[in-house]
């Protein structure tokens, strides 16, 4: 065991304020048990991490030698982590400038746009060339769906510019519930659930849903075909 990792801890320095952590736990997770607010778009501790985003990024100096993680999948270690110098702001300011080029009018980007210190109109434009769209392809859905909820509804399609999260063949998922959990995970807001003519109804990746309402509970909707497992759950969904 060395000694930078005694114990299976590690003595790590965040914003001048010495902590001790275990060595298995990532610069996001020590600074956040230390109150220290470092941002993320595609983090979530629910599920596995992508390292899609790169907003959490923080630079770590050891020996005098200074770099550039992302903090939410960089194991902690013997050396002083700054979350928030001038040059922090700006790799987050850049890398928002980047998302803000295909959603300009996001009110989740601009905000952090301005709190990275942006001003006026963002550098890039590529929603001319290659269309808007709300999704940054942080993944959260994806990964959402797949590890907590066991659907896997919805991946990743094509490449390039033109990538972007689908359901099945590029139509709707007959393994999505309905749950909603995508539109929860979002952080762009990018996925809609909303009720039609009072009728609650999914749209879930373009496709509108038959849901019913559970007599019981009163919350949980989901279509047809599942209500044999629902019952089963002693629910009772409405019609049947
Ligand atoms: S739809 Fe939302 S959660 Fe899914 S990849 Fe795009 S931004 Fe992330
Ligand atoms: S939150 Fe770390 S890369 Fe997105």
């Amino acid at each position: 065991m060395s000694e930078e990792n005694v114990g299976g801890m590690v003595t790590m320095t965040i914003d001048g304020r010495s902590g001790e952590f275990p060595a298995d736990m990532t610069i996001l997770e020590a600074a956040r048990s230390m109150g220290v607010e470092i941002p993320t778009l595609c983090y979530s501790e629910a599920v596995s991490q992508y390292g899609a985003c790169r907003l959490c990024t923080v630079e770590i100096v050891r020996r005098g030698r200074s770099r550039y993680v992302i903090s939410c999948m960089h194991p902690v270690g013997p050396f002083e982590v700054r979350t928030d110098s001038a040059g922090i702001r700006d790799a987050r300011r850049t890398l928002v400038e980047f998302f803000l080029a295909r959603n300009p009018k996001s009110p989740e980007l601009n905000a952090l746009y301005a709190k990275f210190g942006g001003t006026g109109k963002p550098p890039y434009t590529l929603a001319s060339q290659f269309g808007e769209t709300k999704c940054i392809l942080c993944g959260l859905c994806v990964r959402v769906c797949a590890e907590v909820i066991g659907a896997s509804a919805v991946g990743f399609a094509r490449r390039g510019m033109a990538k972007k999260v689908a359901a099945g063949m590029m139509r709707w998922s007959e393994t999505c519930i309905g749950c909603g959990s995508c539109v929860y995970v979002c952080p762009t807001n990018a996925i809609a659930v909303a009720d039609i003519n009072s009728v609650p109804t999914g749209h879930v990746w373009k496709h509108e849903q038959d849901h019913r309402q559970c007599r019981t509970c009163a919350s949980i909707h989901a279509q047809p075909e599942y209500f044999p497992d629902m019952q089963a759950l002693t629910l009772r969904p409405e019609g049947e």
